[in-house]
């Protein structure tokens, strides 16, 4: 062929990404969330898509918008949504990427009413969430699967250890030490680890270019892996 399709490095291939934060609810009206912008996540739905791949993009809460015709968005909320989102479209996709920051712990109880102010304290139980990429790792066959880690000390080792626990093919690590990366910034910093816990430093870009680089080096592990 040579059409302008051929030169698609992701034509054919399936791409599940998680985005944003998620939002547990305390109450009707009120909820736990984090600052998450969803950012990165959409950056890297939007590159792979125009490499060519049919993108299903799961997102929490967030006023990203993309208009592209191979990016099926689904909208979720809390943690428990987006497990049973991600495991509904695992199955058929290559490529896996996990960057949503969902939250370690939900309400244990769900309050039917607006909860009332009271002069005294009040303490809301807390149960942890189902961790939605070690689920994945555990049933993971074809697929690459690639987690991301916000870490602030022992950057490189905990991240390594989230590799192996996690069973994932590589981890992509966001460096808090420079300013300029993070959540509601236009630039990150990363550090890739692969599953033979080899790294690779990248500079601090904006986060359209880092998603070049994550997409890049999947493209590239991916190939290596099918042989
Ligand atoms: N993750 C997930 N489901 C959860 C929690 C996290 O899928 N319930 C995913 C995130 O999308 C990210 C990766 O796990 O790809 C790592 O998230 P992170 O918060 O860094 O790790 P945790 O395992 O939650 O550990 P901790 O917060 O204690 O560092
Ligand atoms: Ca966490």
């Amino acid at each position: 062929e040579n059409n302008i399709l051929s030169k698609l490095p992701l034509r054919g291939k399936k791409v599940l990404i998680t985005a944003g934060p998620t939002y547990e609810a305390i109450d009707p009206v009120r909820f736990i969330g984090n600052h998450s912008s969803g950012k990165m996540g959409f950056a890297i739905a939007k590159e792979a898509a125009n490499l060519g791949a049919e993108v299903i993009l799961i997102s929490g809460p967030s006023h990203q918008q993309i208009k592209h015709s191979f990016v099926k968005r689904v909208d979720v909320v809390s943690a428990d949504e987006m497990y049973d989102a991600a495991h509904q479209y695992f199955n058929e996709v290559d490529i896996a990427i996990l960057a949503a920051a969902v939250a370690d712990y939900k309400p244990k109880k769900v309050a039917h009413q607006k909860i009332k102010k009271q002069d005294s304290s009040l303490t809301i139980a807390l149960t942890p969430t189902k961790d939605i990429l070690a689920s994945l790792g555990l049933i993971k066959k074809q697929q690459f699967l690639v987690g991301f880690a916000l870490e602030t000390n022992n950057e490189i080792e905990n991240a390594k250890s989230k590799v192996i626990r996690k069973n994932l093919d590589a981890i992509v690590l966001n460096s808090l030490q420079d300013k300029g990366a993070g959540f509601a910034t236009n630039t990150n910093k990363i550090t890739i680890i692969d599953k033979n816990l080899n790294e690779k430093a990248f500079e601090l870009k904006s986060k359209a270019a880092v998603a070049k680089d994550i997409i890049n080096e999947i493209i590239l592990r991916s190939k290596n892996q099918d042989t």
